[in-house]
């Protein structure tokens, strides 16, 4: 079973690929993350957890969803991990949930896909052809992963090590950075929107709650700044701050060939 979270398509595109090459079913893993619902869930093949990297880590929503819903059925889970490059200490952290989990660590398989992250200025903005390679590669590496996968063998060689050092930096780091720079006092909504609430029910931590018109309103919670509302508004009414105006969105949807193919 191919369990999946994703905020702008990336890795929703890698869980549906692996799904159709391992004949298996895929689960988004949303509507299960803003419920807190932790029912178990039972999988007669072996469990693949497709996530995005989120400031080196696995995502705290996604961590806290996999810690405390019983997984039964297969007893191996795999991890795949979509980023812009760097997937940080995930590896590190994926066995550590599995071991609690009482599962096997089978590896983890590193994806690198255009960055979505559009709320800061410290890499510069991809170009269209750099996109497609990034996808292109991504795609191409699918069957060997899926073959590894489908004969039960483990990910090892593709899962990134991990250095002690770059735990020591980033345990501390990341909570620290969500809390400076994840902020929800920065995102505005313009007069474009047309209160559809796609980014409220989008809103992986429900820190979205509309108005009366249907316009989102932030509220003080911690934000995961997964992008989602920002990138997913179809009338491209939210911004954050001064940084995301002269922005292009960007969601794996419009780099969609297999849309094309059908
Ligand atoms: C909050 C946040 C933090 C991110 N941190 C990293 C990171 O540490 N390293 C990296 O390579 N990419 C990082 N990214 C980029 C995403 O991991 C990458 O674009 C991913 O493929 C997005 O997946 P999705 O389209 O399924 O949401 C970050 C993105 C977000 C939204």
């Amino acid at each position: 079973m191919i369990l999946y979270f994703s905020a702008t398509g990336n890795t929703r595109f890698i869980a549906e690929e692996l799904a159709n090459r391992l004949d298996d079913s895929t689960v988004n893993l949303l509507k299960r993350i803003r419920e807190k619902d932790y029912s178990p869930i039972t999988s007669e093949k072996p469990f693949v957890i497709c996530v995005p990297v989120y400031v080196c880590e696995i995502p705290p929503f996604v961590c806290e969803l996999i810690r405390k819903t019983p997984f039964e059925g297969n007893k191996n889970i795999y991890f795949v991990f979509t980023s812009g490059g760097y997937s940080g200490i995930c590896s590190t952290m994926a066995k550590r949930l599995a071991r609690k989990k009482d599962l096997n660590y089978m590896g983890s398989a590193d994806f690198k896909m255009p960055r979505n992250y559009i709320a800061n200025n410290t890499y510069p903005e991809l170009t269209e052809d750099e996109i497609r390679r990034r996808i292109d590669v991504s795609y191409k590496l699918i069957p060997e992963i899926s073959d590894l996968i489908r004969n039960g063998q483990k990910l090892v060689k593709r899962s990134k090590h991990v250095w002690l050092f770059e735990i020591l930096i980033t345990v501390p780091f990341t909570p620290v950075w969500t809390r400076i720079k994840q902020g929800v006092k920065k995102f505005s909504v313009s007069d474009k929107c047309i209160g559809c609430r796609k980014c409220a029910s989008l809103c992986p931590v429900r820190v979205i709650s509309p108005d009366a018109d249907g316009k989102p309103v932030w509220d003080a919670k911690m934000c995961a700044h997964c992008m989602s509302c920002i990138q997913n508004c179809p009338v491209e009414a939210i911004d954050y701050g001064d940084i995301t105006p002269s922005k292009k969105r960007y969601t794996f949807g419009r780099y969609d060939f297999r849309k094309q193919k059908k």
